[in-house]
C-alpha cells in the first residue's frame, strides 16, 4: 500500500494520505539552523547543537506519538482544522505534504478554504520561513480566524524534559508588534534568544501555553482556538510558548499570502540591551525584513532549487528504471547530506541529546558526499583526525560544537582508525587534492603535538599492525564496526553501557570483520605510497597486508565462509561449531571485498554461504541462527531479540558490502537484486509494512527471526545512505573515481542494456554512455574518448569546457 507518490521532476515525495505508517519527515537546513519536519507539521528546531540549542520543544516517545511541531489552527465559524490534518485531526478535503530538497509545502483544504504552509530555512540564515498562503475557493466572502503555535524549549534539551523544579519558574518572553521574543536566560549567562513574528499586524497573541491550551485540553483542542480568541497572554515561568491569532477575510475566489518567521539571533555582550530587561532587537528586525513579503520567500525557494541542482549534478543517471534514476539522482544523494549535516545526532529515532560524531560513522558518511562538498569534507576528515591519538587510536566519538573528543565514550574500537584511510583516499580521489595529507594535524586536539596528515595515516595502519592477537589476527578492543559485538565486556550489571564499561584484562579477542578491513585499506594505504613515491613505505605495509591474508587464510576460514572473530578465551564465532550465529556478515563482507582467498575460491563460497544463510525476502540478516539467549562473552548483540539490530536484524548498513563482495566475482545480477531488497524506492508498495519513509534508507529491517519480518526502523541517520550510494555508482554502475582518472568497471545484471551517467569530476563534465550488447554483466571491450579509442579502463583527467563524451561497450 502506498500512501503517495514520486514527483521526480519537482525532486518531491508527494503524501497524500496523512495517516502514514510512522511520520515521515524532512530536513531543512545546511549551515547552523536546522528544522525537522513531519508530514502533519510535527517537528521541532535548533541552532548548530540539538542538545545545547534546542529552540523548539519536542516531546519523544509521546502519545500519541509526533504531538508538538509548528502548528497552524483555522477558526471557520466553528470548524476547527489544521492544514497539515495534524494536530486538529479534523478530516480534510484535500491534503498533501511535499517534501522537497530543503523545504516543504503542506496544504490542507476544507470547504472551499486552502491553506497551504511553505516551510523553509532559507540559506545561510537562521532563521525558518513560512509562507502561509491562503485562498478561498467558494463564491461567497469568507470570514475566518487564523492561529500559529511553537513551543519554546529552554535551550538545553536534556534539561528542558527533565529539570522541572527550575524550569517551571524561568521562562521569560517579551512581545512587540507582530513578534513574541523567547528571552529565557538571556538575563543571565546566554547571548541569544529566539523569536515568532508574523509580517502582518495581528489582533491577538499567546505566550503562555496553560492560557492557551487550557489545563486539561490538548494541542488538538486548544481552548483559545475553540473559543476563536487569544487571550494575550504573557508568560512568567512555566512553559512559554508563541501564538499570532489573525482575523482575515477573503473574498469570493481572493487568496492572501502571510510570511511567518522563527528567528534565533546572537548579541554581542556589550550589545545585548535596548534598555534594562529588554533586549536590544535590532538584528532580529533586520533578518525579518529579509522576508517580509512571499515574494522573497518564493527566491529562497528557487535558490534553493538551484542550490540543489548543483550539488547534484555532479552525479546524474540516465537508466530505464525511474526507480534507480531517483535513488541515485535524488534521494541518496540527499540523504547523504543529511548524514553529513546530522551524523546521529537528530531524528525520529535519534533523540539530539545522545550521541556526538562517531568516528567511524562519520569517515563513512563522507564516501557519500565527498563528490558534492570536497571543500567541507577536506575540513570533516581534517577535524577528525585531530581527535586521534599518538598511538593511532582515537576517540570514538566528538562533539561538533567544540569538535573535541568525547571522553565519557573514549575509544579502543579497534576498527576505528582504518576508516580514516578509507575517507582520505576517497577525498583525494575525487578532488586530486593531494596537499591534505601535509597538513599538520594535532593528536587530541592538542596544537602542541602535531603530525602530518599523512603521518595520521601511517599510525591508523599501525594501530593495527601493533595489536595483533594469539592467531596474528586483529584484537578487537571494545568491539570493531559491529558496536554490539563486546567481547571483553562481561558485563552483568543492567545499569551499565555495552560500549563504555570497563573491559577485562587478559582476554584474546580478535576480529575478522578488522582483518577484512585492515587488508581492504591496507591495499589502499600501499597504493597510496606508491603513487607518493614511498617505496620503502609501501614495501613495509605490503608485508604486513600479506601477512594478515595469511593469517586469515590459516586461522579465519570455517570451510564454507569466513569465521567472525575469536572471543575472550580464543573460541571461534561465527563457525559451523557454534550452535548459534554460526555466520556473520560483516566478515563475509570485508574478506570478500579484501578478495582474500580469491584463488581458492573462498570469496564465491563465502557469498553462496550468504545467499544461502542470510539472505531473505527483505534484505540479508546480520547473522545467523540468531542468538535467542544472552552470552556474557559475547555482550549486546545477544541482548536483542532475535530478528533486531546486530542480533539478525538486517542491518542495512552492511548488506552494500555483500553486494561489493558480489561484484568481486562479477555477479552483477546478485549484487543489483540486494540493492533492490533494500532500496526504499522499491519498497514503495509495501509501505504499509515498512513504516517508515519510502524516500530514505533506515538502518535496520526486521530480520526473519522478528515477529514483523520486513518492517523498518531508525530512518534517515545511517551509514546506509553512504554505503549504498557509494556501491550502486562505484561498483555496479561503475563509476569510479581515482587518482588518475575516472576509472569504468560496471558489474550489472545482464539485461541491462544501456545507461548514461554525467559525471562532473574535477570540474570537467563526462558524458559516460555503457553499452552491453553482449548481455554480461562485468568486462570492458572498448572506450571511444571523443571519438579515439583509449587503452585500459580509466579515462584520463581532461581539462575541458565542454562537455567530454565517453562511449563505453562491454564485452
Ligand atoms: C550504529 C553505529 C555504528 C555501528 C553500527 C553497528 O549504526 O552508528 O557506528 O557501526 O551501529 O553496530
Ligand atoms: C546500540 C545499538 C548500536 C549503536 C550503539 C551506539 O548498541 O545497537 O546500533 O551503534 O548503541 O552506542
Amino acid at each position: 500500500m502506498k500512501f503517495g507518490f514520486f514527483d521526480d521532476t519537482n525532486r518531491e515525495y508527494v503524501i497524500t494520505n496523512p495517516k502514514t505508517p510512522y511520520p515521515w519527515i524532512n530536513y531543512l537546513g545546511n549551515h547552523d539552523f536546522f528544522s525537522l519536519i513531519s508530514n502533519t507539521g510535527g517537528g521541532y528546531s535548533f541552532y548548530k547543537d540539538a542538545k545545547f540549542r534546542r529552540l523548539t520543544r519536542f516531546r519523544y516517545n509521546n502519545v500519541p506519538v509526533d504531538d508538538g511541531g509548528k502548528y497552524f489552527y483555522i477558526n471557520d465559524n466553528g470548524t476547527i482544522w489544521s492544514p497539515g490534518w495534524k494536530p486538529v485531526k479534523t478530516p480534510l478535503d484535500e491534503y498533501t505534504c511535499r517534501h522537497g530538497l530543503g523545504y516543504t509545502k503542506i496544504k490542507g483544504a476544507k470547504n472551499g478554504l486552502e491553506a497551504e504552509v511553505t516551510s523553509i530555512i532559507p540559506l545561510h540564515e537562521w532563521c525558518e520561513v513560512q509562507k502561509v498562503s491562503l485562498k478561498n475557493t467558494t463564491s461567497q466572502s469568507r470570514k475566518f480566524k487564523l492561529f500559529s503555535m511553537v513551543e519554546w524549549a529552554l535551550w538545553n534539551a536534556q534539561d528542558d524534559m527533565t529539570n522541572f523544579q527550575r524550569n517551571f519558574s524561568t521562562g521569560e518572553v517579551e512581545i512587540q508588534d507582530s513578534t513574541i521574543y523567547h528571552k529565557t536566560e538571556y538575563k543571565e549567562r546566554r547571548n541569544h534568544f529566539a523569536f515568532y513574528h508574523v509580517n502582518v499586524p495581528v489582533q491577538g497573541f499567546d505566550t503562555d501555553r496553560e492560557t492557551f491550551v487550557g489545563l486539561y485540553n490538548s494541542f488538538g483542542d486548544p481552548e483559545a482556538v475553540l473559543e476563536g480568541k487569544a487571550r494575550n497572554s504573557v508568560a512568567h515561568g512555566w512553559s512559554p510558548i508563541a501564538s499570532h491569532f489573525l482575523e482575515i477575510e477573503l473574498a469570493p475566489g481572493a487568496s492572501k499570502d502571510l510570511v511567518f518567521m522563527l528567528g534565533y539571533v546572537e548579541n554581542p555582550q556589550d550589545e545585548k540591551w535596548e534598555s534594562k530587561n529588554v533586549i536590544n532587537k535590532t538584528r532580529a528586525i533586520q533578518m525579518m525584513a529579509k522576508y517580509d513579503t512571499a515574494a522573497k520567500v518564493d527566491a529562497a525557494v528557487i535558490e534553493m532549487k538551484h542550490y540543489w541542482n548543483n550539488l547534484l549534478a555532479a552525479f546524474q543517471l540516465d537508466h530505464e528504471d525511474e526507480k534507480l534514476n531517483r535513488m541515485v539522482n535524488i534521494w541518496n544523494q540527499y540523504q547523504c547530506m543529511v548524514t553529513f549535516n546530522f551524523s546521529r545526532s537528530a531524528s525520529y529515532f535519534e533523540s539530539g541529546i545522545g550521541r556526538g560524531m562517531g568516528f567511524r560513522d562519520s569517515n563513512q558518511d563522507l564516501i557519500g558526499f565527498v563528490h558534492q562538498v570536497p571543500e567541507r569534507a577536506r575540513e570533516r576528515i581534517l577535524d577528525i583526525a585531530a581527535t586521534q591519538f599518538e598511538d593511532g587510536s582515537c576517540y570514538h566519538q566528538y562533539q561538533p560544537l567544540t569538535k573535541r573528543g568525547n571522553a565519557e565514550i573514549g575509544g579502543n574500537f579497534n576498527d576505528d582508525p582504518m576508516w580514516l584511510i578509507l575517507s582520505t583516499t576517497q577525498y583525494i580521489k575525487e578532488t586530486g587534492d593531494f596537499s591534505i595529507l601535509d597538513e599538520m594535524v594535532p593528536f587530541d586536539n592538542d596544537e602542541s603535538k602535531a603530525k602530518t596528515h599523512f603521518e595520521h595515516l601511517k599510525l591508523s595502519f599501525d594501530h593495527v599492525v601493533n595489536h595483533l592477537g594469539p592467531h596474528k589476527l586483529p584484537l578487537i578492543g571494545r568491539a570493531d564496526w559491529n558496536d554490539c559485538l563486546n567481547l571483553n565486556c562481561f558485563s552483568n550489571n543492567p545499569n551499565e553501557s555495552f560500549q563504555t564499561t570497563e573491559n577485562q584484562e587478559g582476554g584474546v579477542a580478535e576480529s575478522l570483520m578488522i582483518a577484512g578491513l585492515f587488508v581492504t585499506y591496507g591495499k589502499e594505504y600501499i597504493k597510496l605510497c606508491k603513487y607518493l613515491g614511498k617505496k620503502d613505505e609501501a614495501a613495509r605495509a605490503e608485508k604486513h597486508v600479506a601477512e594478515m591474508i595469511e593469517a586469515v587464510k590459516q586461522h579465519g576460514w570455517d570451510g564454507e565462509w569466513y569465521l567472525r572473530a575469536y572471543d575472550f578465551y580464543g573460541k571461534k564465532i561465527g563457525s559451523h561449531e557454534n550452535e548459534e550465529g554460526k555466520i556473520f556478515i560483516e566478515s563475509q563482507g570485508w574478506c570478500s571485498m579484501a578478495g582474500i582467498g580469491m584463488e581458492e575460491g573462498y570469496v564465491e563460497k563465502s557469498m553462496n554461504s550468504v545467499k544461502e544463510r542470510l539472505d531473505t525476502k527483505y534484505g540479508i540478516v546480520l547473522n545467523n541462527p540468531a542468538f535467542t539467549r544472552y552470552y556474557i562473552e559475547y555482550g549486546e548483540i545477544s541482548t536483542y531479540p532475535p530478528g533486531y539490530k546486530e542480533n539478525a536484524g538486517i542491518f542495512c548498513h552492511n548488506n552494500p558490502w555483500i553486494m561489493i563482495g558480489e561484484t568481486m566475482i562479477g555477479r552483477g545480477d546478485a549484487a543489483f537484486d540486494y540493492y533492490k531488497k533494500i532500496t526504499p524506492a522499491y519498497l514503495e508498495d509495501r509501505s504499509e509494512l515498512h513504516k517508515v519513509e519510502p524516500y530514505v534508507y533506515c538502518q535496520m529491517i526486521a530480520g526473519k527471526d522478528a515477529f514483523k519480518p520486513g518492517e523498518g526502523k531508525n530512518s534517515w541517520l545511517s551509514g546506509t545512505a553512504a554505503w549504498n550510494f557509494y556501491t550502486i555508482t562505484q561498483y555496479i554502475l561503475g563509476i569510479q573515481s581515482d587518482y588518475d582518472g575516472i576509472l569504468i568497471d560496471p558489474c550489472i545484471p545482464k539485461d541491462w542494456k544501456s545507461y548514461t551517467v554525467n559525471r562532473i569530476f574535477r570540474g570537467t563534465k563526462y558524458v559516460i554512455t555503457i553499452q552491453n550488447p553482449s548481455s554480461v554483466s562485468k568486462g570492458v571491450k572498448e572506450i571511444i574518448l571523443d571519438g579515439k579509442k583509449i587503452e585500459g579502463k580509466v579515462i584520463p583527467l581532461i581539462k575541458s569546457d565542454k562537455k567530454v563524451n565517453v562511449q563505453v561497450t562491454m564485452g
